[in-house]
């Protein structure tokens, strides 16, 4: 087996310690790649510094045809990639192609939004003092990105990131998650293919525990980061002073309102049990817990169990499996523990609650109380928590009783409560008439409270790279 190289500066190299990449459905090796050495970060964080001005200058049409060849790349080799995936993170293959697809879309948009990306004109005649001005609004990057991206999309949690970073000129040190290097590095293939300047991208592995030098390293003006709420807010304490990009957990909710019945109520619970499972529930957007009108709460509970129960879980390599296998052991085991102390405070069981490695079973819990893990924390795991609510009001105030707010469902055909919902929940959005596990890459997509500071989607991560810079343009007529 050879090793994959990493990439410095847009090279490749195979230096470094071995690093072993396994499957996590049977523990097979996948691959390998090296640790960066420390000399290689050095000279990606140098070369990153080096070309940060003139990449910043670089013409739109030169960062736009980068990222549509990147797009068009992923979707040629789209079969080997989603195997690479599923190969490394154990996502079932429907799911890795979902997110190859997604990933095409991501470049696609940065490429579009890198030939908007243009700035605006104020007027400024507005009060007598400002006769003859008028303002140019442009945004510019603060400078090179250090990209910290998690193991759940290997590969679209990294084009969120190398997108909007490469379409607005800012270069681009990625660090991929220990447990799913090589898709990221597979990437950086495709990426060496394009005309982008040395510098402007590399893709090191490097042990989380090593971290602290790159994220205080001041030639990395901006931390963009996806994963754990500690290790996301430590960073944040660590260097309050750069700018700190943090996509972090949630424990995703779904109101089911009393108008949702019939074949409505069918397509809540099929919705429910998918996305509660997808990716062996470890999206930050994965159904977590749902409170359901007492009207509707058993019929809901008895289809949501049943869809559960419908999933085929087993080896994410077969075309039918629907639930695959958890990062790794020690997940799956952190995930049963919880869900048997929540039965332990007197949970029900509906279904599920058995392990096998790296596989938990679906899992459905009733009568949670509030202060389980499996109801306060984020999971990461194929459980969710049903729960009857009185009126619309409660089940708002329990979605809200959350230390996160990443995003949340609404099942109603109300418009009333369609809006109310959007001003109401302290989320980053309300996906009406549907799980909260939908995302759009081109939608602001990011948390309130504990669930993150700033906002991908890619002309939201676009803003969220630069600041605004204001050239006063004076003698003029407006
Ligand atoms: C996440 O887990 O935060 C990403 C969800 C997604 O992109 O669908």
């Amino acid at each position: 087996m050879t090793s994959t190289p990493y990439w410095v500066a847009g090279k490749a190299t195979t230096s470094g310690e071995e690093l072993a990449v396994t499957h996590p459905y049977d523990g097979s090796q996948v691959g390998t790649t090296s640790w960066a050495t420390a000399d290689d970060v050095e000279r990606a964080v140098a070369a990153a510094a080096a070309v940060s001005d003139s990449f910043a200058k670089a013409p739109a049409h030169v960062r736009a045809a980068a990222l549509d060849h990147v797009s068009r790349r992923i979707a040629e080799r789209a079969d080997e990639i989603a195997a690479l995936i599923t190969a490394e993170n154990g996502k079932p293959m429907k799911w890795a192609r979902g997110e190859v697809a997604r990933a095409v879309s991501t470049f696609r948009w940065g490429a579009e939004e890198a030939r908007r990306f243009s700035g605006t004109l104020q007027r400024l005649d507005t009060d007598a003092g400002g006769e003859g001005r008028m303002a140019v609004v442009r945004r510019v990057t603060y400078g090179p990105v250090l990209a910290i991206s998690p193991f759940n999309f290997p590969l679209n949690l990294v084009a969120h990131k190398v997108a909007p970073a490469l379409a607005v000129g800012a270069p681009v040190v990625v660090k991929p998650a220990p447990a799913t290097p090589l898709t990221a590095l597979l990437l950086g293939e495709i990426l060496a293919e394009t005309d982008l300047p040395e510098g402007s991208w590399s893709v090191l592995p490097v042990p989380n525990d090593q971290m602290d030098p790159l994220v205080q390293d001041p030639r990395l003006p901006v931390v963009s980061f996806t994963g754990s709420g500690p290790v996301g807010w430590s960073i944040l304490d660590r260097v309050p002073r750069k700018h700190v990009t943090l996509e972090l957990g949630g424990n995703a909710a779904v109101v089911v309102c009393a108008d949702t019945t019939g074949a409505e109520l069918d397509r809540a619970a099929s919705r429910i049990a998918t996305f509660a499972m997808y990716q062996a529930g470890q999206s930050c957007i994965s159904v977590q817990r749902v409170y359901a009108d007492a009207s509707v709460y058993d019929e809901l509970t008895a289809k949501v169990v049943a869809a559960s129960e419908a999933l085929v879980t087993g080896d994410p390599r077969d075309e039918k499996t629907d639930v695959g296998p958890v990062i790794d052991e020690r997940a799956a085991e952190r995930i049963e523990s919880w869900v048997s102390d929540a039965v332990g405070a007197g949970a029900r069981l509906l279904t599920g609650g058995t392990r096998d490695g790296a596989t938990v079973a679906p899992t459905v819990l009733a009568d949670v109380p509030d202060e389980a893990k499996v109801s306060c924390e984020e999971v990461f795991g194929p459980v969710v928590v049903l729960a009857p609510v009185g009126s619309v009001d409660e089940a708002f105030e329990r979605v809200n009783a959350s230390r996160y707010g990443l995003q949340a469902g609404v099942f109603t055909r109300d418009l009333g409560i369609a809006f109310r919902a959007g001003v109401e929940l302290e989320v980053g959005g309300v996906v009406v008439g549907d799980v909260p596990s939908f995302r759009a890459d081109q939608m602001p997509y990011g948390g309130a409270k504990e669930s993150g500071v700033g906002r991908e989607g890619v002309a939201a991560a676009m803003a969220d790279l630069t600041y605004e810079r204001v050239t006063v343009l004076t003698g003029i007529s407006v």
